[in-house]
């Protein structure tokens, strides 16, 4: 069933393969779905997490990463770093509200046009039958929270750092298994995405932690705890006090 005929794709292709694979499967006459918008990059490394949100934002219904498989990267590990990016790219979009199926990262060789073909047409076809991505409520809002999220410090330095901590260790050979580290970056996320809510909850209008706990549809505990996180790093302040509770309004 195509609930969207005629989905907006953007595709960001490495150019030393996944681009050149398209290319000889355009030589090759080989036949795929005409929905896919290319942007050429020089690795799939090269993709920041926000561009992607960036796309979906300005309503494209699907985005694929194509680069070199494992192994071939021209610039040795940066498909490795696509890798991790992409899953926290697919977390984020869960958290958020946006199906995470409307985003793929998969690998074609330069030789594999016939391969780029097939990946390309499996993929519209996901797309066609997910409704327009236009048909999100609040989709601006998801995506723009989506964006600040992935432009988090922390998350950014844990992303860029997962495939070097989780297999060769930090500076004093210590080595976190995938699982806590996994762990580690769920719990930051979802932090970072709680944090950005309240954020914009409490600019212009001072919330006591139960207000802010009944928006969020968390504990009153929690929010106290996240409204003093973000009262230490300069995010929001007390207000005033009412009814024995301190009041935040974002600084
Ligand atoms: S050069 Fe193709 S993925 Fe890095």
């Amino acid at each position: 069933m195509n609930l969207n005929p005629k989905p907006k794709i953007i595709g960001f292709l490495c150019n030393w393969c996944a681009y050149a694979g398209a290319d000889l499967a355009g030589v090759s006459r080989l036949q795929y779905p005409p929905d896919l918008r290319v942007i050429r990059v020089m690795c799939s490394g090269r993709i920041d997490p926000v561009f992607i949100f960036r796309a979906f934002k300005v309503k494209a219904d699907g985005v694929l990463v194509l680069g070199c498989h494992p192994g071939d990267c021209h610039y040795q590990s940066g498909n490795y770093y696509a890798g991790r990016k992409a899953k926290f790219i697919t977390k984020v979009l869960k958290i958020c509200g946006i199906e995470s199926e409307r985003f793929m990262l998969d690998w074609v060789s330069a030789a594999e046009g016939a391969r780029f073909a097939e990946v390309v047409s499996d993929f519209t076809q996901r797309i066609r039958e997910l409704p327009p991505i236009s048909e999100i409520e609040g989709l601006e809002k998801k995506a723009d929270l989506a964006m600040k999220v992935a432009e988090t410090e922390r998350l950014r330095w844990l992303t860029g750092k997962e495939w070097e901590i989780t297999t060769q260790g930090n500076v004093y050979n210590e080595r976190i298994d995938q699982g806590q580290f996994d762990e580690i970056m769920d719990r930051n996320i979802e932090e970072s995405f709680l944090m950005h809510q309240i954020s914009s909850l409490v600019s212009n209008n001072p919330l006591k932690p139960g207000e802010v706990a009944d928006n969020l549809n968390i504990s009153s505990n929690k929010a106290f705890k996240l409204l003093l996180k973000m009262e230490d790093s300069g995010l929001v302040a007390q207000y005033d006090m009412q009814d024995r509770y301190p009041r935040f309004v974002q600084v």
